[in-house]
């Protein structure tokens, strides 16, 4: 099961002691010691809950300047159907996920298959703080210090084959420890997709952690998908099988409502929702009544990836 190891990381990529004392700082004003310890109020209840510090990370070129959401914030406005419909839910109702351990399957059009532990898939790479905006189709938006490091480096390992046109995601199943699977608001497991170049986009990442610390179960622990320049229900959560595919991929939100949702769900003000508008998002952390601000084609990073949609008619292909 264990696959190829990079090289050792170079001195230069770690993370500078100053960056890190900033990071320290970011982390005390959200509530966390350097401990890892954070307290309860994330989650809405009285205990203190641990979350484990992911030591050094490598600052990522490809951060956005844009000041980040608090922690608290973070980790109690969540989508994640597994744990209830209300954006409260996930954080008051995660407590029994156990993220470890935990595997993934790796099928399909590839030379390297099978079930990797998530040392396997995670252990190999260095890790990077990126600061990523979260844009989510219901007109709110985050600024997030993710954690992780870019997909196509773990997917290059399993050497996909021509005929992975695709890549397949999805969430484990497990309503013992999910109470929002136990009925059918979605059709479980939740499902995700990219095409193999945006897949490889050195802008996607799995991510492991945010704000310097493992990952909390709301936020899609122990491993989920971050494409900041799509709508964030294509950041799949807690993810357990990868599958290189040749046909465009089943995807839960596009099951669910085809005409609201399609399978590229790129950020974009010009393309209304067909029940609201798309050209405005009101930043979390701002308060109900903070204005809104205007969205930014592909969420800001139209630079990066536009030229993957330039023969396509994007009114056509949300
Ligand atoms: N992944 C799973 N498995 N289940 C979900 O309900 N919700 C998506 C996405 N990933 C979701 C999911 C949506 S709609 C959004 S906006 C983001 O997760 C929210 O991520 P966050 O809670 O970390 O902000």
């Amino acid at each position: 099961m264990l696959i190829r190891k990079p090289p050792a990381i170079k001195s230069s990529e770690i993370t500078p002691e100053s960056v890190y004392l900033n990071r320290r700082e970011l982390l005390r004003a959200a509530g966390i010691t350097t401990a890892g310890m954070i307290s309860g109020t994330a989650h809405g209840d009285e205990s203190d809950m641990n979350f484990k510090p992911l030591g050094k990370l490598t600052p990522s070129p490809y951060s956005t300047d844009a000041e980040p959401t608090g922690f608290a914030d973070i980790a109690s406005y969540n989508n994640f159907y597994e744990f209830g419909l209300d954006k409260s839910d996930p954080a008051a109702r995660s407590g029994d996920f156990k993220p470890k351990p935990w595997s993934v399957t790796v099928d399909g059009a590839a030379e390297v298959t099978g079930t990797f532990t998530y040392e396997d898939i995670v252990g190999p790479h260095p890790l990077e703080e990126r600061v990523y905006r979260l844009r989510c189709v219901e007109a709110w938006s985050m600024v997030v210090p993710w954690a992780g490091f870019p997909l196509g480096d773990l997917l290059k390992r399993f050497k996909p084959t021509s005929n992975a046109k695709y890549v397949a995601f999805e969430t484990v199943y497990r309503p013992d420890e999910m109470p929002g699977q136990r009925r059918r608001l979605l059709r479980w497991p939740y499902r995700e997709g990219l095409r193999i170049d945006e897949a490889m986009h050195p802008l996607t990442i799995l991510a492991t952690g945010l704000y310097g610390v493992e990952l909390p179960n709301q936020n899609g622990a122990p491993l989920r998908l971050v494409v900041p320049w799509k709508y964030g229900f294509k950041s799949i959560k807690s993810i357990v099988r990868i599958s290189f595919i040749e046909d465009e991929p089943f995807t839960t939100w596009n099951d669910a409502a085809p005409s609201e949702y399609g399978f590229f769900a790129n950020v974009n003000p010009e393309v209304d929702h067909p029940r609201w508008s798309q050209a405005r998002e009101r930043p979390i952390g701002g308060g109900f009544f903070a204005s809104k601000v205007p969205t930014l084609m592909f969420n800001g990073y139209a630079d990066e990836v536009a030229s993957l949609y330039a023969d396509m008619d994007l009114s056509r292909y949300y």
